[in-house]
């Protein structure tokens, strides 16, 4: 039991926080403005609807600028270096606003700040931002935020680790009919490359029945696709009572009634179970696509990376799949310069890439992260090196995304219509069960729905298509 002394009741600042709005409202007939800006992985977006959910409690209301905005909240990821970089970017040029609006809330959270040196540089060099606070405390962010109005002095709060309850908070959905859904927190892999387990902490599984709980309600709320979220899905219910597995787990959620669509994310390679195989094949609703982390096509890198597979095991992985689920779409993620990386490293990803012939792949060039064993490792590649593998990589894998692509063409898919399309406002985008990406023409009442598309035609990373009757 929490002592009295330590209690905070979060609701009591929401509240208080709330008078304040209202009686800007009564006085300007304006919410005042929230503009989220979120970087990193769907980790990070989920997140940030909890943090727009609390904020609308609070009086908040979503508003397109920065320019137009009340409270301006960065959540920010520190995968890679140029995510880091773009964020202090942005901070630069807030500062004008800031010094223009001396109301506006500039609030920096998530993964970046969990770093000791950031919380120093922000300390030292962007005095302007008001409140900082962790990836494990984000229900706080009223008392934050409260204390910050009272004092006007910049308010931080950053946890070493989860100790309260993370599921909790109303989340401000982006969408109506689709929902991510957390099933596991942190991350105990530790890839000698990741900085995720240091900032995100150890894995934590939630109940299996307050996951179903939260989809359940979800699905009488209009959902119809939702997304189970965790940094490692398939080793779901490690430290839980009893025998409960992401197998297990999915296998339940795809019996919720009104639910049409389960996708998860990420599947690591390593423990991908058969009986999981068996639950994506058996359940119809459960998206034939798999989002695979291949990494490296070196068994010696992998090695390296701490990723706990070899090639042979991987390719012996993807052999199940596709003999199981043969229409099953497999995308990666892929690393170019791991510290040690030789040109006969990058040949061997180059082969594993026509091997398994994947639909999609995230590409990166590998970035150095303080604290992480790799940084510490000999034989950093350099930059042209780097780009010349990475170049090599692209070259491989977009000819074979466009094959893929182009199977498409002249067949008719179920799709979900997700959004007017950013490009072309005369078009929608939406995407099918495998998860390529469709424009299409149609009015915006179709979004929310699934509409049967006919493809036209297709480019490397997206698909045209029309929709049939019927
Ligand atoms: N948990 C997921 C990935 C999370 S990070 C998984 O293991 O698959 C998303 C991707 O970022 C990783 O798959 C990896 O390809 C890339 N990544 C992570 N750290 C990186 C680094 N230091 N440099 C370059 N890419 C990195
Ligand atoms: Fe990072 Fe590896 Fe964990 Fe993925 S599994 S989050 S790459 S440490
Ligand atoms: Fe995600 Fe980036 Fe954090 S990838 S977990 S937001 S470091």
């Amino acid at each position: 039991m929490q002592s009295e002394q330590n209690y905070v009741n979060v609701d009591d600042y929401i509240q208080n926080i709330y008078t304040k709005n209202r009686q800007k409202y009564i006085e300007t007939g304006k919410k005042p403005g929230m503009k989220c800006i979120t970087y990193g992985c769907q980790a990070n977006a989920h997140d940030s609807e909890k943090i727009c959910g609390l904020l609308s409690k609070m009086g908040y209301e979503v508003c397109g600028h920065e320019e137009d905005a009340a409270i301006i909240i960065y959540n920010t990821c520190c995968v890679r270096e140029n995510a880091e970089n773009r964020v202090f970017g942005n901070l630069g040029q807030i500062k004008k606003l800031k010094s223009e609006n001396k109301d506006l809330k500039v609030i920096l959270c998530g993964c970046m700040v969990q770093q000791d040196a950031i919380v120093e540089k922000i300390k030292q060099s962007y005095r302007f931002v008001d409140v900082i606070f962790g990836t494990f405390n984000l229900h706080k962010l009223p008392v934050l935020l409260y204390t910050n109005m009272e004092t006007n002095s910049q308010i931080i709060d950053i946890w070493q680790g989860a100790k309260e309850a993370e599921d909790d908070l109303p989340a401000l959905r982006e969408f109506k009919f689709k929902a991510s859904v957390n099933i596991m927190h942190g991350c105990d892999n530790f890839c000698a490359y990741c900085i995720v387990p240091y900032v995100r902490g150890r894995e934590r599984s939630r109940a299996p029945e307050s996951i179903i709980n939260e989809v359940e309600a979800l699905a009488k709320d209009g959902v119809v696709e939702v997304t189970l979220l965790g940094q490692n899905v398939n080793s779901y219910g490690k430290g839980l009572p009893g025998n409960v597995s992401f197998a297990n787990l999915l296998g339940r959620v795809a019996k919720i009634d009104g639910v049409k669509r389960i996708r998860f994310m990420t599947s690591h390679p390593k423990d991908f179970s058969d009986e999981l195989i068996e639950t994506i094949k058996s359940n119809d609703n459960v998206c034939k696509h798999v989002h695979l982390p291949l990494q490296s096509g070196s068994t010696a890198v992998l090695e390296k990376m701490n990723r706990k597979y070899s090639k042979e095991s991987y390719l012996e992985l993807v052999s199940k799949l596709r003999e199981a689920i043969p229409n099953i779409a497999i995308t990666t993620d892929i690393i170019t310069g791991f510290p040690g990386e030789t040109d006969i490293d990058n040949e061997e990803t180059i082969n594993l890439i026509k091997k398994v012939q994947y639909a999609g792949a995230f590409t990166f060039i590998y970035s150095k992260r303080t604290g992480t064993p790799a940084a510490a490792m000999d034989c950093q590649i350099d930059e042209e090196t780097i780009k010349r593998r990475f170049d090599k990589i692209l070259n491989t894998l977009n000819p074979i995304v466009y094959e893929i692509s182009k199977s498409h063409v002249g067949n008719t898919y179920e799709v979900l219509a997700e959004e007017v399309s950013k490009s072309d406002t005369g078009l929608l985008t939406g995407r099918l069960d495998d998860n390529s990406l469709v424009h299409f023409k149609g009015g915006e009442a179709f979004i929310g729905s699934f509409v049967n598309v006919k493809i036209i035609d297709c480019k490397t990373f997206y698909l045209m298509g029309k929709i049939m009757e019927g």
